[in-house]
C-alpha cells in the first residue's frame, strides 16, 4: 500500500487540515454490516449498522451466511448512511474500508463494494485497520482527545494492550496469547444457554451474582493474557456440577468469570501507564461496553490519578464511525491510501 505522506507537501497537509473532510466509511468486517459518514474524524453525520440476527440460532457467527447477509444489506445501509448525512457519493472527500482483521469473506464484500465507489466516483481509498478503528471510537466521544496514551482493545477477536504514540502509530506492549476476552465471554455465555452474543447477557446476570467461585486469572508474564485457562475453567466447574446433578448459581458463576477475566485487565492496564509514564488508560472494542469493566478502570484510574477514556456505548461494538475517525488521520497524512489492488485480510498487524 503506498504510502504518499514523503511525495505529499506540508502545505497540502495544512489544507486537508483547514477544510471540513468528508468521509463515507464502510464495515463488514464480522456480523454488522454498517456505513457512516463522517466529519473531519470526529463528529458523526450518520451510523447505520444492520446486526445479523440469524447467527443467534447458531450460538456464534457463521462465517459464509455471514458474508451472504453483506451482501445483501451493503447497498441499503450505505444509500441510508448517505442520504442520512444528506451526502451523495459525488460530494465527499473520500471511502473507507475495513480490509482487515476478521472473517475474509465477509470482509471482501466491504473492500469490493468501497472499490467500485472509488473507482465510480474518482475518491481516494483508505485502508482501515479494524483494530485501529476500535481505539479512534474513543475521539469521536471525546472531542480534544489527543494520543499519547495507553489502550486496552478488548473485543471478540483482539485482546491487546497498547502505547498509542500518535494518531497514527501504536505499539503493542502485549495481547492474549490464545482466545479472546470477548470470545471467552461468548464461550462461557454458550455453556450457561444464556444465548449469543454472550458479553452483554453475562454482564447482566453478573450484577445479581457474587465472585465467590475461584477461577484463575487471565494474566500471564509480563503484558500478555490468556484466557483458554479461565474458559476451561468455568466450563468444567459446570459440566462437573451438571455430572454430580448439582444446581450451579449462574449470577454467581458470572459474576466470578467477570471478575477473574477483567481484573487482571484493568491491573495491567494501570501498570502500563505507570510503567511507560502515561496518564490517560482509553478502553476500546466490544468488551469496553462491559459495565464491571468501566467501573473498576474508573475506580482503579482515579486512585492512580490517570484519566480513564472510553467510548459511547453505540461505538464501543462493531460501527462503521470509527473507521471514518481512524481514516481521516490517515487522510491527512496520506497513510494506507489504497487502490483498487486492495484485498481483505484475515489477519493483520497493528
Ligand atoms: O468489537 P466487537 O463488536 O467485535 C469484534 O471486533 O470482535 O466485540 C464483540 C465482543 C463479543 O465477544 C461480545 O460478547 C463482547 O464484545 N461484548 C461484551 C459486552 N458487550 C459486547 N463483553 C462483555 N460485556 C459486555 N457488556
Ligand atoms: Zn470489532
Amino acid at each position: 500500500m503506498p504510502n504518499l505522506l514523503c511525495g505529499e507537501t506540508l502545505k497540502t497537509m495544512k489544507d486537508k487540515l483547514n477544510k471540513d473532510i468528508y468521509i463515507l466509511a464502510i464495515e463488514s468486517s464480522c456480523d454488522e454490516t454498517a456505513a457512516a459518514v463522517v466529519k473531519s474524524g470526529r463528529d458523526v453525520l450518520s451510523s447505520v449498522i444492520y446486526s445479523q440476527t440469524v447467527h443467534k440460532k447458531f450460538g456464534g457467527v457463521v462465517p459464509e451466511i455471514a458474508s451472504r447477509n453483506h451482501t445483501e444489506k451493503i447497498n441499503d445501509i450505505v444509500d441510508e448512511a448517505l442520504r442520512k448525512a444528506d451526502k451523495t457519493f459525488f460530494n465527499i472527500d473520500a471511502v473507507a474500508v475495513t480490509y482487515g482483521a476478521g472473517l475474509l469473506g465477509a470482509l471482501l464484500v466491504g473492500v469490493s463494494y468501497s472499490k467500485a465507489v472509488s473507482l465510480a466516483a474518482n475518491l481516494p481509498l483508505i485502508a482501515v485497520n479494524h483494530i485501529k478503528g476500535h481505539i479512534a471510537a474513543n475521539y469521536i466521544t471525546h472531542k480534544d482527545l489527543k494520543p499519547p496514551f495507553i489502550c486496552l482493545v478488548v473485543s471478540g477477536g483482539h485482546t491487546a494492550l497498547l502505547e498509542v504514540k500518535t494518531f497514527t502509530e501504536h505499539k503493542i506492549l502485549g495481547m492474549s496469547v490464545d482466545d479472546a476476552a470477548g470470545e471467552a465471554f461468548d464461550k462461557v455465555a454458550r455453556v450457561l444457554n444464556l444465548g449469543y452474543p454472550g458479553g452483554p447477557l453475562i454482564d447482566k446476570y453478573a450484577k445479581e451474582g457474587k465472585p465467590v467461585i475461584s477461577f484463575p486469572k487471565a494474566g500471564i508474564k509480563g503484558f500478555d493474557f490468556s484466557y483458554s485457562g479461565l474458559k476451561t475453567a468455568v466450563l468444567n466447574y459446570i459440566n462437573n456440577a451438571s455430572q454430580k446433578n448439582l444446581q450451579i448459581n449462574i449470577n454467581d458463576v458470572c459474576a466470578s468469570f467477570q471478575s477473574a477475566a477483567i481484573d487482571i485487565l484493568v491491573q495491567k492496564s494501570i501498570k502500563a501507564c505507570k510503567q511507560y509514564g502515561y496518564g490517560k488508560l482509553c478502553l476500546a472494542g466490544g468488551v469496553s461496553a462491559n459495565s464491571y469493566l468501566r467501573q473498576t478502570a474508573s475506580n482503579k484510574c482515579s486512585e492512580s490519578g490517570i484519566e480513564l477514556y472510553f467510548p459511547h456505548l453505540e461505538y464501543c461494538t462493531d460501527n462503521a464511525a470509527m473507521i471514518g475517525a481512524e481514516a481521516y488521520y490517515n487522510y491527512l497524512e496520506g497513510k494506507n491510501i489504497a487502490d483498487l489492488s486492495l484485498n481483505a485480510k484475515a489477519h493483520i498487524k497493528l
